[in-house]
């Protein structure tokens, strides 16, 4: 998905991640565990067929200015809105987001909004294809959390509920597609 942070702002690309074509040396959000995640463990977990990634980029600099990925999960229908409660089965599949993340000199500008609207566009194409009842994350706590939860409830994240993980909130499909229009 093209995208543009301001007016002069160059343009931004979205795109799958492809290690030949995508120069992560220089990413840095500020994270070192997400930051080593896409040096280091990225492209195993995609050649394992555990996630998927997408990145940004500026013009045709490959230098990655933001990522996240996306992954197959379930979370227990005792969480999250009472329709999951209703349907009667102990797993509701959704789609995780394992990590997002912007270069530090790129935060703050709105692409880390772009990437989450893009991955929340999608997920909404992928729960065409199969059941997918909701987006979910854990947002990461450490001292900057408050501001990163306010970050997430802005988009329509909530708390999932469940206690195991009180980081973990979702956005149910049906309102990322209100949410998208
Ligand atoms: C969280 C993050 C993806 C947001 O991307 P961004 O491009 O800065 O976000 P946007 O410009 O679209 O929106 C700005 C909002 O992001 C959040 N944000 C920005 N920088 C942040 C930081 N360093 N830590 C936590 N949240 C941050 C704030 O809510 C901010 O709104 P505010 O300025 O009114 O407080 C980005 O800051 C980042 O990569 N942080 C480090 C890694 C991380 O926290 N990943 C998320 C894991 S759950």
């Amino acid at each position: 998905m093209p995208a543009e942070t301001g007016a002069d702002a160059p343009a931004l690309t979205i795109a799958k991640f492809d290690k030949a074509l995508h120069d992560r040396s220089a990413f840095s959000c500020g994270f070192g565990p997400i930051d080593n995640f896409l040096k280091s463990s990225l492209s195993d977990q995609i050649k394992a067929g555990m996630v998927a990634a997408w990145v940004a980029t500026a013009d045709d600099d490959p230098a990655v200015l933001g990522f996240y990925t996306l992954g197959a999960m379930a979370v227990r229908s005792d969480f999250g809105p009472k329709k999951w409660q209703r349907a009667g089965v102990p797993d509701i599949p959704v789609i995780y987001i394992r990590a997002v993340a912007v270069r530090k000199d790129m935060q703050g500008k709105g692409l880390g909004t772009a990437l989450i609207v893009d991955a929340m566009q999608r997920c909404l194409g992928i729960a065409d294809q199969m059941g997918a009842a909701a987006v979910v994350l854990d947002v990461l706590k450490d001292d900057h959390f408050d501001r990163r939860w306010r970050f997430y409830e802005e988009l329509g994240f909530r708390p999932l509920g469940d206690s195991e993980n009180p980081e973990r909130v979702f956005i149910s499909m049906a309102n990322v597609r209100a949410t998208l229009g």
